[in-house]
């Protein structure tokens, strides 16, 4: 793996709401305004997940830069929409005094936990995207004929249960890593991402995330253009 690239892995329990206990606590950053929009229309836990995560990567971001977290403001970009402190979706980026940041950043979310990446300096043209996935999500019918390429059909053939999820679980997250680095996300159909011996990107192991071993990661590191 590039020696550049910081990963953390973060637990947002605490940020979570159940049901019994109301809100959790505050995650203490104010929330930039799309933020908040697009909080407003998910479901109490879902949003609590949502601006944990949010929060957590702007820490993520100050911390790599030496820069105060509240200094920072969202600059998100997405292909189809532009980007800006207005839009609400897509590639994650910062601005301090209205300047863009030196920094790559991705992350991704399962359940209670959130994995982010960075990478400082880039050179110029380079990517980053990172991903984590849940395999027991991965159990259904169906899986294989909308996610994966041929040959990734074929090496699952004939693996059952954990085993089968959680080869799965590996494909989809370099699919989804590679797709964060590209910046097109799942409007490029997943089955044309072949990833069994895509350069650039790299299975996470847990020692090297922080995550717990029952999740499965991925990053892809690479030049776009
Ligand atoms: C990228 C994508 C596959 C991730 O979805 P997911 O599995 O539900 O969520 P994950 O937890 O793995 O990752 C979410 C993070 O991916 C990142 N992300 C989203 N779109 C991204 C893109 N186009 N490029 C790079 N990163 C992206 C964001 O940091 C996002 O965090 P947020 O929820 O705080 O905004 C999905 O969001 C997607 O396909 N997006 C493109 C399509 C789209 O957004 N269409 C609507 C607007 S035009």
């Amino acid at each position: 793996m590039d020696s550049r690239l910081v990963l953390r892995a973060v637990d947002i329990s605490a940020d979570v709401p159940c049901p019994q206990a109301g809100p959790g606590p505050a995650c203490g950053l104010v929330p930039m305004p799309a933020e908040s929009l697009r909080a407003a229309a998910m479901q109490p836990d879902a949003s609590a997940r949502f601006l944990a995560g949010r929060a957590a990567l702007r820490r993520f971001a100050a911390q790599l830069l030496g820069i105060p977290a509240a200094q920072l403001r969202a600059a998100y970009s997405c292909p189809q929409c532009g980007s800006g402190p207005d839009l609400s979706h897509g590639r994650p980026g910062f601005t301090h005094h209205c300047q863009p940041l030196p920094l790559l950043l991705s992350m991704a979310r399962a359940g209670n936990w959130v994995l982010l990446a960075g990478l400082t300096a880039p050179v110029a043209g380079e990517q980053l995207g990172v991903d984590v996935e849940d395999p027991e999500r991965l159990g259904f019918d169906g899986f294989d004929a909308v996610a994966l390429a041929e040959a990734e059909k074929r090496a699952v053939a004939g693996l059952e249960g954990t085993a089968l999820r959680r080869q799965r679980a590996r494909l989809w997250t370099r699919k989804e890593a590679w797709l964060k680095m590209t910046g097109d996300g799942l409007r490029t159909d997943p089955r044309e991402v072949a990833v069994l011996d895509k350069p650039g990107l790299t299975d996470l192991t847990p020692a090297a995330t922080g995550l717990p071993a029952s999740l499965v990661a991925a990053v892809a590191l690479g030049q776009l253009g």
